[in-house]
């Protein structure tokens, strides 16, 4: 039985109300009749747990350039980022700050009342010479402020909140987009947004991997639509690790706390980072450190041989925890029984960030494969490829790529809606959602969602990691494949129309699987190292062959891979040395 349809007409939709979703929403409602669609209350949204804070040149505490601040991004993306989108966001990094401090964002301040700056990973002075203090925080909450404030703003402009509604589908037709539709998780009904634009913002897919920093919700729902309907998804062989993970479960400690002076060491106390980043040593940027923590376990210097290592703030005053880093230490303390002031924290690589995502150009506006613009369609934040972060995102960057491209994509989109038409809705928009749903709800297979994503997760955990091989991509490979045609035989027991999170999470496991699948195709192409595609069987980055984007299109029930080139405008590539 097709469920109910409810019918809505917008100028704008935004899908996603993270900081990229707000911004965006923020900047088109001031044209605009716009409507946010969230899959959770927008301040529950992933934004939230962004702890350590936004990079921008300021210069608050000591010379900085939006120059050096550039330089840094494309050298810890090993080269791969597109020149052009780094220099704008860096020296819109700076703009954007002040334009949050100035909407109320509680910034950490230094005694003279500027907003207070930290060390993060990467980030240096004079193009590489020394640590410099460029990330902007809010103790340890800045996602958490950002959210907050960005919300607060778009009340005050009266956008419409959808929140609880889940993404089914991107609606485009004649190559333009019309709409988007979405499972209303209250009450099981589809709705379809008729829209002049829509602006996805649906945030990234580290729900694929076992042990990941990422909250439940984040399934790669924007990207998975997009992909499904033929668009390209691009770099998606980058994805990060996150350095410390509290140990087994993921959750985030700060690169915060290494910026304000923490240490790793092995199971024989060492700061091994000495060994493999003589300058910036645990400020080195993510890859590097956890692939170091990875060669650390490997060869048995783990804590008590195990796989994890120790994240030491004990030598810091206790005052510093307390005002500069409260949410962490009470995560360790809720959930591991340790105390950061007097124990150091078990900590493991955590799967974090994706590089890659639906291709965009600076206005946030999606291409297709041939890089052509798909009119109405925008994409921004960690669900979009623009791309700025290259192989390697450097700490502090996500926040400032939302805000910066969200803003952008919101004013670019306030410019075009007004002037555009209602594009005629295709016939039954909401038919491929309908089918879906039915699907997992009248199916006989027998297998559970639940037994399919833990599968998923070990095998990409396993061999689609930190380190990959040929060999072990494609044992990843084969299980996807598998595990794609056993999704097919998916059986909901939940039947309920109302709040069925069983169906919901059915959905967002088809999506982990299409994108792990893209994920796996695009690094077993990759026969090269580069940020965080590290293959051990070709160890050098190959700029010869491999200095350039992938693209991965889903064509007839197969990806077919192609290439697109990479912009270089001040930085040419060299030998990344830290
Ligand atoms: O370590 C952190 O606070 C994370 C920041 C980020 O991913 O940019």
């Amino acid at each position: 039985m097709p469920r109910p349809v409810v019918r809505h007409q917008y100028d704008a939709v935004i899908v996603g109300a993270g900081g990229a979703g707000l911004m965006a929403a923020l900047e088109a409602s001031k044209t605009c009749k716009t409507a946010v669609v969230s899959k959770l209350y927008p301040t529950r949204s992933h934004t939230g747990t962004a702890q350590g804070g936004i990079g921008a040149a300021l210069g608050n505490v000591e010379p900085d350039s939006w120059e050096w601040h550039m330089f840094d991004t494309v050298k810890g993306g090993d080269y791969l980022a597109d020149q052009d989108a780094v220099e704008f966001m860096c020296q819109e990094a700076i703009r954007v700050v002040y334009e949050l401090e100035h909407m109320g964002l509680p910034f950490n301040r230094t005694p003279e009342g500027k907003i207070d700056q930290r060390r993060f990973g990467g980030h240096t002075k004079e193009f590489g010479k020394a640590p410099v203090r460029r990330s902007c925080y809010a103790a340890d909450r800045t996602g958490h402020m950002i959210l907050q404030t960005l919300y607060q703003q778009c009340i005050k402009q009266a956008v419409s909140f959808f929140d609880e509604f889940h993404l089914l589908d991107v609606l485009l037709q004649d190559g333009r987009c019309a709409g988007v539709v979405a499972l209303c998780l209250a009450t099981g009904e589809v709705h379809v947004f008729h829209a002049k634009a829509v602006l996805l913002a649906t945030g990234g897919f580290g729900r694929m991997y076992k042990v990941t920093s990422n909250a439940h919700t984040l399934t790669g729902d924007g990207c998975t639509v997009v992909f499904r309907r033929g668009l390209p998804l691009e770099d998606m062989e980058f994805f990060q690790f996150h350095p410390t993970g509290i140990y087994k479960l993921g959750i985030l400690i700060t690169e915060g706390a290494r910026g304000e002076g923490g240490i790793l060491r092995n199971g024989r106390g060492e700061r091994f980072m000495e060994r493999y980043a003589p300058t910036l040593l645990d400020l080195a940027p993510r890859d590097m450190v956890s692939r170091a923590m990875y060669l650390e376990i490997r060869e048995g210097r783990g804590i008590e041989g195990k796989d994890y290592l120790h994240l030491d703030l004990t030598h810091l005053d206790p005052s510093v925890i307390d005002r500069k880093l409260p949410d962490i230490a009470d995560f360790v303390r809720t959930y591991l029984g340790v105390d950061p002031h007097r124990q150091p924290i078990p900590v493991q690589p955590t799967a974090h960030y994706a590089m890659g995502g639906i291709p965009t150009n600076l206005h946030a506006e999606v291409l297709d494969e041939r890089g052509q613009v798909v009119p109405g369609l925008y994409a921004a934040g960690e669900c979009a490829c623009v791309s700025v972060h290259g192989a390697n995102r450097l700490g502090t960057n996500s926040l400032v790529d939302i805000v910066v491209f969200g803003r952008r994509g919101g004013q670019r989109l306030a410019q075009w809606a007004p002037a555009a038409d209602h594009l005629p809705l295709p016939k039954e928009p909401e038919v491929m959602a309908q089918e879906a749903l039915s699907r997992l709800t009248t199916n006989l297979g027998g297998e559970s969602a639940a037994q399919i994503r833990d599968e998923l997760q070990q095998a990409m955990m396993a061999q689609v990691s930190v380190f990959r091989t040929e060999a072990g991509l494609k044992e990843a490979l084969a299980a996807i494949v598998q595990l794609r045609v056993r999704y097919g035989r998916v059986d909901v027991q939940d039947k309920a129309l109302r709040f069925n999170t069983e169906l919901e999470e059915a959905l967002e496991l088809g999506c982990v699987l299409d994108l792990a699948w893209a994920t796996t195709v695009a690094a077993l192409a990759r026969r090269e190292s580069r940020g965080a595609h590290c293959r051990e069987d070709f160890p050098d980055r190959d700029d010869a062959n491999w200095l350039k984007h992938s693209l991965a299109v889903l064509r007839d029930g197969a990806i077919s891979l192609s290439a697109k080139p990479v912009t270089i405008t001040r930085f040419q590539p060299k030998p990344r040395v830290y």
